[in-house]
């Protein structure tokens, strides 16, 4: 195969970039004085400030499928040089995929609409999201290609690259939710990704409410296992004064207690696991803080906005 000059060495290895590892707000949100959020205002602080919940995975360097699109996608694409243009209109972003149709996954792509070619990959349940939705209209159908995945479905988004969408317990997004919520809804309203190359496997989890024996199952042996790490105690928005809403209403299962998902992963073999989507007020985000030291404790890396993972070969799963 040719060489790419100016290529990294390891060159034919799956990425994954972090664009954003906080949950929807973003750390500090902007009408939040939280403890973490106050402590990211200062500069030089303990913690650094974070955007909203997106990866980018590539395996040549060059061509990248962003995963979520964040209403932040502006600045990530400008902070990250592996995703700036290379000729005068250019992106190395040839697809985005979505995982469901909350704000911090899906805005982003209003941010799109300058008159790119690129494509959308994402189920029926969120594409009718869009599709009712005049506002993304904006974005030229005739550049941006809208392509309709079923939980199960592969699909090669980009060069090298086999995905495939599998459904998590979750919710319908905040937006369209009625009096009743089913917290645990298994269907095509939210997804987790499987990213595959020939020797390798990682999974994008942002949200999930429930770790379900087919997720056990499935993540076993995974390279790399990027998921929801919203908030690290079930109730921590309530005691931090900042609103009522548990973790679990929001369909997000927490990483402590027993049911959490530092628990739970335990007997998984996966050679790395990480948070994302971690929400401001999750005290994983303060290194020195004993919810840090717990997740670390247990195997956990903590996302954070820039951090690149490279896959190891020798963690394939066997099929
Ligand atoms: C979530 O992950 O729970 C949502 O992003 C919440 C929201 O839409 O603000
Ligand atoms: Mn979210
Ligand atoms: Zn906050």
């Amino acid at each position: 195969m040719k060489k790419i000059l100016g290529a990294p060495a390891n060159e034919h290895r799956l990425r994954a970039l972090i664009l954003g590892a906080a949950a929807g707000g973003g750390l500090p949100q902007w009408n939040c004085g939280c403890a973490n959020c106050a402590e990211a205002r200062l500069s030089g602080g303990r913690i650094r400030p974070q955007t909203q919940s997106s990866i980018a995975v590539s395996v040549d360097g060059i061509n990248w499928a962003v995963l979520n699109a964040s209403p932040d996608i502006r600045t990530q694409l400008q902070v990250n040089r592996q995703m700036h243009p290379n000729k005068v209109r250019d992106t190395p972003v040839r697809a985005v995929v979505l995982t469901n149709g909350d704000i911090d996954h899906i805005a982003g792509l209003l941010i799109l609409r300058e008159k790119q070619a690129f494509s959308v990959y994402a189920t029926p349940a969120i594409l009718e999201i869009i599709s009712a939705n005049r506002l993304f209209d904006a974005l030229d159908r005739e550049l941006v290609t809208f392509r309709e995945i079923v939980p199960g479905q592969s699909f090669r988004p980009v060069d090298g690259i086999e995905m495939e969408l599998f459904s998590v317990p979750g919710k319908v997004p905040l937006y369209m939710e009625g009096d009743e919520v089913d917290t645990r809804l298994i269907g095509d309203q939210t997804v987790g990704v499987e990213i595959r190359t020939q020797n390798s496997t990682m999974y994008y989890i942002p949200g999930c409410s429930k770790l379900t024996p087919e997720l056990e199952v499935r993540l076993t042996g995974a390279s790399v296992v990027m998921f929801d790490g919203t908030v690290y105690e079930d109730d921590e928005m309530a005691r931090q004064g900042v609103g009522s809403k548990t973790g679990a209403r929001m369909g997000h299962m927490s990483m402590s207690g027993p049911d959490g998902s530092i628990e739970k992963f335990k007997p998984i073999p996966v050679a790395r696991k990480i948070f994302v989507h971690i929400n401001n007020t999750n005290p994983v985000w303060d290194p020195e803080s004993a919810a840090r030291q717990h997740a670390e404790s247990e195997g956990w890396e903590i996302g954070y906005d820039g951090m690149e993972i490279l896959s190891t070969e020798s963690e394939r799963k066997q099929a």
